[in-house]
């Protein structure tokens, strides 16, 4: 027996790695190795011969199993102090540069405008990018055939029926119909719109637009004008002045274009305002009675008026942006570029 052990230390002594450390296991330990051979030899021996070299044969397989199990430990703790060693951390190296997103301007605008109405007791709804005809023309008073019609290249889906929203408008007449003719309306929708037109520095094929409609009693154009007031000061500064030119849209009576005073310049002539003092930020108006009705308030007891804004003509004139395309790629050079303490 303690030949045996010798023998095994001896040719443990100098191994470093586990796998020749297995191959020893397999020599004294495995199926047809040598401790295996002695236990076999028992089999043979008379019962007396058993009962003695039995339990010396079994603690030698004992012995040889602890000694091949601490040698095999051994090995690998040192295996993992070297690597440890090797893998030691430089702390000096620079770090990989992580880009650290910003919000998106024309969302941070919208939700400044949606905060500030819902302070005002508005809410925020939402309708269909795919939407009817009648809802995004017929029920605003545009009908089938009116010239008005041409100036919104509206892509249709299916048939003259299903078409991508050219506006946000079509809101103004689900949220009357939902509200049934009984209650008083307070919503601003902003939302993506969808036109035939070329893509450059001031069209896109989709575009968003905030939308707001007040159905209440009594309500007249100072009432609209005192709302936007409020909207352009926000976004602008407190010192910015609004004036309404007459205009005309389907869907309101009498309707006006909102110019508000050319912030940049404060009204002495800029590239921004192209030299007039006013830039136009809304299109705006009393809710037409057609529309009234048709969405099943009765002209006579309820009045309205109702705005839109070109949620990217704001934001490029409240960011300095003369390119619309910009909101719409995700070029993080020209991101980049806008200041961030403006947009975090
Ligand atoms: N829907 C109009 C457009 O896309 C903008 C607009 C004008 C909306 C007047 C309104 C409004 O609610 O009253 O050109």
């Amino acid at each position: 027996m303690e030949n045996i052990i010798n023998d095994v230390l001896k040719e443990i002594e100098n191994i470093t790695d586990t796998k020749t450390l297995y191959d020893v296991r397999v020599k004294y330990l495995g199926k047809k190795g040598i401790i295996s051979e002695l236990l076999s030899i028992l089999g043979t021996l008379s019962i007396e011969e058993k009962k003695e070299k039995g339990p010396i044969i079994n603690n030698l397989k004992q012995e040889v199993t602890r000694i091949l199990d601490d040698k095999n430990r051994e090995i690998e703790l040192k295996l993992l102090n070297e690597k440890l060693k090797n893998e030691k951390i430089d702390i000096s190296l620079p770090s990989t540069k992580i880009n650290i997103g910003a919000p998106n301007i024309l969302e941070k605008l919208i939700e400044e405008v949606e905060e500030l109405l819902m302070s005002m007791g508005y809410d925020v709804v939402d309708g269909p990018e795919v939407e009817e005809d009648r809802y995004n023309f017929e029920m605003l008073n545009i009908p089938k055939g009116h010239p008005a019609r041409d100036a919104q290249d509206t892509f249709y889906i299916e048939g003259e029926e299903i078409l991508l929203r050219s506006q946000t408008s079509p809101v103004q007449v689900r949220t009357m119909l939902e509200n049934k003719g009984e209650k008083s309306i307070r919503m601003i929708c902003p939302g993506k719109t969808y036109r035939r037109d070329d893509d450059d520095a001031t069209h896109s094929h989709q575009f968003m637009q905030i939308e707001g409609l007040l159905v209440d009693k009594d309500i007249s154009l100072s009432d609209l004008k005192g709302t936007i007031d409020v909207i352009v000061k926000k976004l602008f500064g407190q010192d910015i002045v609004t004036r309404f030119r007459p205009s005309y849209y389907q869907f309101t009576e009498p309707s006006v274009e909102v110019d508000i005073s050319c912030f940049n310049c404060k009204g002495n002539g800029c590239n921004i305002c192209k030299n007039t003092g006013w830039i136009t930020v809304a299109g705006a108006g009393i809710v037409h009675p057609n529309v009234l009705k048709m969405g099943g308030y009765d002209p006579s007891i309820w009045s309205g008026f109702a705005f839109g804004f070109g949620a990217e003509r704001l934001a490029m004139l409240k960011y300095g942006i003369n390119d619309l395309r910009v909101f719409y790629n995700t070029d993080l050079r020209e991101v980049n570029t806008f200041d961030r303490k403006d947009v975090e």
